[in-house]
């Protein structure tokens, strides 16, 4: 195995996993999994998350990977490729990434903070239900110094090309880090009152359930495996002929959902135990605030703990950052023909402008609201809200309606095994997906707007009506 069959393709099966692994465990399976699921109702969104993942999930990823190791080019040119009219979606899918970048370096940010918090022992005063986590993400300036020491080391990562560094550092921390989350899941389990937790956690509570949980779900899939913004082409363009799609699809999913679920299990029993109910205003700080209250519960080994934890979801964080960063630099480069440092320096510029109006909007900002939301969560929002579900709606069209399924499932094959859930991917990439997601996107629209709605329905069909209509769309 040489450097260069390295560069033109990974070199086989367990390579293409690790992969695309690597670029899919990130904050999103640590961070964002808990705090959705203890805001979606626990075992619902759970069980609506794993039936989302071994359909759309499936479908979604094992199009995107056959595309692009069919025509062998990254996002734009695939669309381009298969048909001209759509490579817009290969445009749309550039953004993303470029607008998750800023607020992911946000997070990062905590993340590094609370580790050197942890490190020099100064993490005693994180265990008082939240007070210190909502003073420094709303200390402006103190917070935009963690967020730009985040994004600094990734762009300095990504300008010296060291990423091969940072991944192999990460291939060896990430099994510590599996290693780690169970026996915290472990100790958190056997918390006091955290068996309420574990319950709300397993058991779905159907009357929890609306369209918000569903969108909430299928763009919390979206953001965890990197679909619908072009990174699994570009990785299929990039995978051999002979490795098998739908086995690695399968790997791939395992591992990530394996890993969210954990995480979830660390966080919402602990949840339970230190507050004796369900988070009330469960949002992004979830983890910030119940962890922290865990490693203090722990005694003298806690801030141990509390560091080596922090470092390693660190550590797959700035996988993830990186390479968001490498997919949008190279964007950037390739289109407006720079070279890379100058590439390089507009993507951190944008960034840091961008990263700094979600940072402000915990502190000096905190009044201005986009569409009811603070702006870390409305550059969320938008991004797996609302840009993913379109691209992968437009994916699904272009795979079930211009290129037909058979091409995927010819391309599918080729590894010389017959494409098992054939029939399944037929179905839910030509029909159950792209339905499924216009009425989500519909019902999301509605959900924002749901005060003007509501009224107006109940001029027509009566209050109490138009509230039992209204509670599908709202949490
Ligand atoms: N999937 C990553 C996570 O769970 C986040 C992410 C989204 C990402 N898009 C990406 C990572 C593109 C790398 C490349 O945290």
């Amino acid at each position: 195995m040489t450097n260069e069959t390295k560069r033109s393709s990974f070199t086989g099966k367990i390579g293409f996993v690790l992969a695309a692994a690597g670029s899919a465990v990130g904050l999103g399976n640590i961070w964002r999994f808990p705090y959705l699921a203890a805001k979606y109702g626990g075992g619902i969104f759970l069980l609506t998350y794993l039936v989302l993942a071994v359909t759309f999930g499936f479908a979604l990823m094992t199009a995107e990977i056959a595309i692009g190791r069919k025509t062998g080019l990254s996002a734009v040119g695939a669309f381009q490729k298969l048909s001209k009219k759509f490579t817009f979606v290969g445009y749309l899918g550039a953004l993303v990434p470029a607008l998750i970048l800023p607020y992911y370096s946000v997070i990062g940010g905590w993340v590094t903070k609370y580790l050197v918090d942890f490190a020099t022992g100064s993490a005693k005063t994180t265990a008082d239900g939240g007070a210190y986590f909502s003073a420094f993400i709303g200390s402006d300036w103190q917070a935009a110094v963690w967020f730009l020491i985040f994004l600094g080391v990734t762009a300095l990562i990504v300008l010296f090309g060291v990423e091969k560094g940072v991944e192999k550092v990460s291939k060896i921390m990430m099994p510590v880090l599996v290693v780690l989350a169970l026996a915290v899941a472990i100790y958190t389990c056997t918390l006091p009152g955290a068996v309420e937790g574990i319950k709300y956690y397993f058991i779905p509570n159907f009357n929890a359930f609306s369209f918000n949980t569903v969108l909430a779900a299928m763009g919390q899939l979206f953001y965890s495996m990197s679909l619908a913004m072009g990174i699994m082409i570009t990785y299929g363009s990039y995978m051999k002929k002979e490795v098998s799609i739908e086995s690695s699809v399968t790997q791939i999913e395992i591992f990530d959902t394996g890993i969210a679920f954990l995480a979830g299990l660390m966080v919402i029993p602990a949840v339970f135990s230190f507050t004796g109910a369900a988070p009330q205003s469960a949002g992004p700080g979830l983890m910030f605030i119940s962890l922290p209250q865990v490693f203090a519960n722990m005694g003298i080994i806690g801030s141990v703990v509390g560091t080596i934890f922090f470092l390693l979801v660190l550590f797959a964080a700035l996988t993830s950052s990186i390479s968001l960063m490498e997919t949008v630099v190279s964007i950037v480069g390739d289109k407006f023909k720079l070279g890379r440092k100058l590439s390089c320096l507009i993507v951190f510029v944008v960034s840091v402008l961008l990263g700094l109006v979600s940072c402000f909007g915990y502190g000096m900002w905190a009044e201005i609201k986009v569409i009811g939301m603070q702006f870390l969560d409305f550059f969320d929002f938008l991004t797996n809200s609302v840009i993913m579900p379109v691209i992968a709606l437009f994916t699904c069209i272009v795979v079930g309606f211009v290129i037909k399924p058979k091409a995927v499932e010819d391309e599918v094959e080729e590894c010389g095994a017959k494409f098992k859930r054939k029939a399944l991917f037929r179905v839910v990439i030509k029909y159950v997906a792209p339905i499924c997601i216009v009425l989500i996107l519909l019902s999301s629209v509605v959900g924002v707007y749901s005060e003007p709605i509501t009224n107006a329905l109940a001029n027509l069909i009566g209050h109490d009506a138009a509230a039992g209509v209204m509670k599908y769309f709202v949490v």
